[in-house]
């Protein structure tokens, strides 16, 4: 059998969680791959709302195993915490949840220096989550991080040797912190992560798909903020894209089956770095108010703009998307007129390919679209979609060449609609 992969094609927040729920009966294992608490990955369903960070979105749909892969970088406390609150809505992950023993640690050091990182750049801050991903990547590529396969071989001398390393560091950008009570949440979240089976999630994956059982890889993040590919350096620090689901998961790119795409209608970006199409005026933050584009695990206020389809078009060819989902176009219901970005004018000169650096010399190039002017989050098949929102839908479809297979109308999983059916 193969591994289906679902990943983000924008900057992040496209829906990704309700969509691994929706999808999760048809596999049998959801596992992550890259990121970590920097997601936010929001689900509803039966009037509740759940916001899940490192867990995987696959656990609300009974009896899946669920895995946080090799790839992922993981908060011992952030986790214990995430994990509690889910137990206090009654659902038991004990029997469910599996981590890779090669998974790197998030330390409380590394939450320091990414906020320490951040002060020192100023002006020029990437607007990162303050999570600790990037030192923490940055010590798993510098060959000095602790995985949670450590746990059993000399953990402490090693924990301490790296906060040591950290804190000479914290010490030369002048840095002012109280250790002592982060490391204890961190101590108790490491002996939290001992009640899980910490697993070879690479021989587990491969011995699953050798079984003929199903794996749905559920990405972090979106394609825009990839570490290769994505708009650096403002992007996060890890490979998002779909070559990432077989680094981090340890499959090989022969067992990729589909690709599914996720984006929403319009456009949104948190934190700073470039961003052709946003809207700073009313039709911004009317996709904000509509949309409740805030940050889920920041709070902060996302910035909006029309769809980018230079960007999405790259972001296809990146992952070799199969089927598209398009997110959230309820949002757009009661827009006179809609745009989509279909290339950009840099310094005089149009061009449809996603150019190495997007500065303020490159300006979007827009077709309009008349709006459809219908409320859509109440409806249940293709049938009742209006005939402007088919002619938008065809026009991204055209120009995306790729179908898109499912269609969301508002955030209930009831509210998803699934074209092409199998
Ligand atoms: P970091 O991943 O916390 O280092 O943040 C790097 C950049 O990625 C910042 O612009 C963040 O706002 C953005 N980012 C990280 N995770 C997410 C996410 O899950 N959704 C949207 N943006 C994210
Ligand atoms: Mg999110």
């Amino acid at each position: 059998m193969s591994v289906d992969v679902l990943l983000g094609l924008q900057w992040g927040d496209e829906g990704k969680g309700k969509i691994v729920d929706v999808l999760t009966p048809g596999y049998d294992i959801i596992a992550r791959f890259q990121g970590g608490p920097n997601a936010g990955h929001t689900l509803e369903f039966k009037g509740e709302k759940y916001v899940l960070r490192s867990v995987p979105s696959g656990i609300f749909q009974g009896g899946k195993i669920n895995i946080i892969g090799n790839g992922v970088v993981l908060d011992p406390a952030l986790f214990k915490a995430e994990v509690e609150a889910l137990e206090v809505s009654g659902h038991d992950l004990s029997k469910h949840l599996y981590i890779s023993r090669k998974a790197h640690l998030i330390l409380p050091t590394h939450r320091l220096l990414d906020l320490a990182c951040e002060a020192q750049k100023g002006s020029g801050k990437i607007g990162t989550t303050g999570k600790g991903i990037g030192p923490a990547y940055t010590d798993k590529t510098g060959r000095n991080g602790l995985r949670t396969g450590d746990l059993d071989y000399n953990f402490e001398v090693k924990y301490k040797e790296a906060a040591a390393r950290h804190e000479i560091l914290l010490q030369q950008m002048n840095c002012e912190y109280d250790l002592a009570a982060l490391e204890k949440e961190w101590f108790e979240g490491i002996d939290f992560i001992r009640k899980f089976p910490l697993i070879d999630s690479e021989h587990f994956i491969n011995n699953a798909l050798q079984n003929g059982e199903k794996v749905l890889a559920e990405g972090a993040q979106g394609t825009l903020l990839d570490i290769d590919f994505g708009s650096y350096p403002f992007v996060t620090s890890s490979n998002t894209v779909c070559a990432g689901a077989c680094t981090g998961l340890g499959i090989s790119p022969s067992k990729v089956g589909k690709v599914y795409g996720i984006f929403k209608a319009y456009c949104t970006r948190v934190g700073s770095g470039p961003f052709p199409t946003e809207l700073f005026d009313e039709t911004g933050q009317k996709m904000r108010n509509l949309g409740c584009e805030y940050g889920s695990v920041t709070g902060r206020p996302r910035r909006c703009g029309w769809i980018d389809l230079v960007a999405l078009r790259y972001a296809v060819m990146i992952n070799g998307v199969t089927d598209l989902i398009m997110m959230k176009s309820d949002v757009l219901d009661s827009f006179e007129t809609v745009k989509a970005c279909v290339a950009y004018n840099i310094n005089g000169v149009e061009t449809e390919d996603f150019p190495f650096e997007i500065n303020d010399s490159v300006k979007s190039v827009y077709a309009e679209f008349p709006g459809w002017q219908t409320g859509m989050t109440k409806m249940q098949s293709e049938s009742e979609f209006p005939k402007e929102f088919n002619a938008y839908m065809s026009f991204l479809e055209k120009t995306l060449d790729v179908n898109i297979k499912i269609i969301s109308v508002g955030p209930d999983r009831e509210q998803t609609i699934i074209r092409y059916a199998e």
